[in-house]
């Protein structure tokens, strides 16, 4: 793991509460939709990954999938989650690990689901470690949704360089084997009152 840049987020989430942060929202709306589209069997396999503090993983219990594995770089966030849900918790499994680093389950997973995570990645050795997880983790025939800032948004978050991607250059960051099944923009309203245009793509991955 990346010592600093685990350090740089464990930081952030000791400082700041789960609602003062830019990327919070009370429900992430569009990535629920999407994995619920994606996967309308509960017991599919999810996996978040950079789930942070946020209340997707509430919403996709509350909506009835059994199956859901959260991923964090951050033990803090990780932490924060677990106490939120309570009980629940049990229900979910949790890993603290750089997602370019990890070792994670071959052909595990049917949603591979991502918000503000890849876009950090501004090598790329790092987006191409990113990548090969995700072409080893997903299931044939399986989904993969993430959400980057789009051409409009930030350059920097949390005091980070981000990459911003419009729908080519995503896509061609994971190439031919994922099947674009759609694309959107979605305009973000930070706590503080801003707004930072969002790009997601949901893809499918080749069934062999
Ligand atoms: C901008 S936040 C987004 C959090 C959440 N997905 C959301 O939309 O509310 C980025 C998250 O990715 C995590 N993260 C950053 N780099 C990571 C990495 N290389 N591997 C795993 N998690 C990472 C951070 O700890 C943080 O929780």
């Amino acid at each position: 793991m990346d010592e600093d840049e685990r350090t740089h987020w464990e930081n952030i989430y000791r400082q700041k509460a789960p609602d003062a942060v830019s990327w919070y929202r009370r429900h992430l709306e569009t990535s629920l939709s999407l994995i619920e589209r994606s996967a309308p069997d509960r017991n599919a396999s999810i996996i978040d990954i950079g789930g942070g503090e946020s209340t997707l993983v509430d919403d996709l219990l509350a909506s009835g999938f059994k199956n859901i594995t959260v991923l964090d770089i951050s033990q803090t966030a990780i932490d924060v989650t677990k106490k939120r849900l309570g009980a629940a918790a049990k229900k979910v499994r949790w890993v603290a690990a750089d997602i370019t680093q990890t070792v994670l389950e071959p052909r595990a997973y049917e949603v591979w689901h991502d918000r503000a995570v890849f876009h950090f990645l501004t090598s790329p050795q790092q987006r191409r470690a990113y990548v090969r997880q995700v072409a080893l983790a997903v299931k044939p025939g399986g989904s993969v949704i993430v959400s980057t800032f789009g051409p409009e948004g930030p350059t920097k978050c949390s005091g980070l360089n981000v990459v911003r991607y419009d729908t080519d250059s995503l896509h061609n960051e994971f190439g031919a084997h994922f099947h674009l099944v759609e694309s959107s923009k979605e305009l973000h309203e930070t706590p503080f009152g801003t707004t930072q245009q969002f790009l997601y793509c949901y893809c499918r991955v080749e069934a062999k």
